[in-house]
């Protein structure tokens, strides 16, 4: 399943830039900025990066359930980082992409449903992977718990072979069943088996993370043994040093 790929050197967003377009856009177009002015994160938060960050988003315009894309995504973007600088690294629940405890990697799936419910019209997958940026630019954007691909390895890399290994590796995912694209987020999921904080509505709660089921959704226990699905809001990880990431 190809993709065409669209560069830019710089948008406001890259997501923004396929949702303004999408009806005039095929499935499985994928578009790069080199620095956008007003990247977007998740829970309407701003995405800070300059021109070391790979910025990128597909639309895809297919029957495909949202939450199933997302970890879809995620997984793709480790087997791409793997590919790319041989480096393993971590899911943090639900699509963040972790290595030395540190965020590489922030993931925003926006869908639009049609008018009658029945399923998305798109969906678009945004992909931020921090690839060369300095660490002072972490330092200096207040982003204690963020690293680059360059500041972890020493080295630079190339952010269009990035774009393309991660954008193949969707391409073969999308052709895989859902069971087997899970079974790989599971084991690549750093979330499961450890204490998390919950942070919901403002409320914060403390749980084990059990597992992911078939809807995405993370299971979890809580100091009584009860389960409960949590579908939504932030879920922070306690790192080796004690800090929640
Ligand atoms: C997060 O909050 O972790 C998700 C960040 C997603 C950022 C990417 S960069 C490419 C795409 N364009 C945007 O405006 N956001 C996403």
């Amino acid at each position: 399943m190809r993709y065409n790929l669209l560069r830019f050197d710089n948008l406001p967003s890259t997501n923004t830039y396929l949702k303004e377009n999408s009806e005039n856009l095929p499935d499985m177009t994928a578009v790069t900025a080199d620095f956008q002015t007003n990247g977007r994160g998740r829970m309407g938060n701003t995405w800070i990066a300059d021109r070391g960050c790979l910025a990128l988003s597909l639309l895809i315009k297919r029957s495909i359930k949202p939450t199933g894309l997302t970890l879809l995504c995620a997984v793709a973007t480790a087997r791409a980082i793997k590919q790319l600088c041989g480096e393993a690294v971590g899911i943090k629940w639900t699509n963040d992409i972790i290595l030395a405890d540190c965020k590489v990697c922030g993931i925003l799936c926006e869908g639009k449903l049609y008018g009658d419910n029945s399923g998305y019209e798109y969906i678009i997958c945004g992909i931020g992977l921090n690839v060369n940026q300095s660490r002072e630019f972490f330092v200096n954007s207040s982003l204690p718990n963020a690293a680059s691909l360059y500041t972890i390895t020493g080295r630079k890399y190339d952010k269009e072979q990035a774009a393309r290994l991660i954008l193949d590796n969707i391409s073969e995912l999308l052709e895989c069943d859902g069971e087997y694209v899970l079974k790989e987020y599971i084991s690549l999921c750093i979330t499961l088996g450890k204490r998390v904080r919950l942070i919901q509505n403002g409320n914060e709660i403390f749980a084990r993370a059990v597992s992911v089921d078939n809807d995405g959704a993370l299971i979890c226990e809580n100091d009584s043994g009860g389960l409960f699905r949590v579908t939504a809001g932030e879920v922070k990880l306690r790192a080796e040093n004690g800090d929640y990431i």
